[in-house]
């Protein structure tokens, strides 16, 4: 039954790293590492259960203004993971995309992510939409100068060519774990019609179980009203 939801793109807010940590007397950094072990656990549950495209908020454009030096820990992150499962990644077929501005990140995270981006290019599995430097109202500012620039009329299919989501189908299914139920400037155009699911799990602590019953929540939902 958990096999017949039909869900092509999952989004997913993966709040609280820093109060696993801090409850374990932890350095936020500590929650941050852990969080990346449940990235690893939830692409590739998402590759084996067919979604097509899973995006992860992972750097807002609102997170510069936490402390240097978490800042500074948090964009390693990427180039650490991908130094490691890079290889896992491309025998599962998932293709890496980012989502944002990368221009402010530190030169060898930008370096790990274009070569991650090339080196998956041709995989046709699951897209890793990974959103770094992103903010939902800046993309749409970045599309409506674009727009602008090339002369488009002011149309919703003119406005998506100019997203980073170009192309993709916007999120069925948003996830946010951390117990706050908000969207935090995250894909505010592309979520107009997608379902929330909030969980009470801090991400580091967020399973497979509970990825598989959210799925499988949607499922139901879809059903109800698909028939109406
Ligand atoms: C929110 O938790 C989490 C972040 C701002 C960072 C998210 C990053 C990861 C999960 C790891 C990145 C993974 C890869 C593969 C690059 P928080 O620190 O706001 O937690 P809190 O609300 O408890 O303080």
């Amino acid at each position: 039954m958990s096999q017949l939801a039909d869900i092509s793109h999952i989004a997913i807010i993966m709040d609280g790293n820093g109060r696993w940590a801090e409850r374990r007397g932890l350095s936020r950094t500590d929650g941050h590492v852990e969080g990346v072990s449940t990235v690893v656990k939830i692409v590739k549950r998402a590759a084996e259960r067919d979604v097509k495209f899973l995006t992860l908020y992972t750097f807002s454009s609102e997170n510069w203004k936490r402390p240097q030096k978490e800042v500074e820990f948090i964009l390693q992150l990427p180039k650490k993971f991908l130094f490691q499962y890079l290889p896992e990644l491309m025998k599962n077929n998932v293709k890496i995309n980012i989502l944002g501005d990368i221009r402010q990140l530190p030169y060898s995270t930008r370096e790990a992510l274009k070569h991650a981006v090339r080196k998956t290019a041709k995989n046709d599995g699951l897209q890793l939409n990974f959103a770094l430097n992103y903010g939902g109202r800046q993309e749409l500012l970045k599309a409506f100068e674009e727009m602008k620039a090339a002369g488009d009329d002011v149309t919703e299919d003119h406005l998506e060519k100019y997203l980073y989501t170009a192309g993709m189908p916007d999120p069925d299914l948003l996830i946010r774990t951390g117990g706050e139920k908000r969207l935090s400037n995250f894909l505010l155009w592309q979520m107009a019609y997608t379902e929330f699911c909030f969980s009470d799990s801090l991400w580091p602590d967020f399973s497979v179980e509970e990825f598989d019953a959210a799925i499988d929540e949607f499922a139901v939902r879809h059903r109800r009203f698909g028939g109406l």
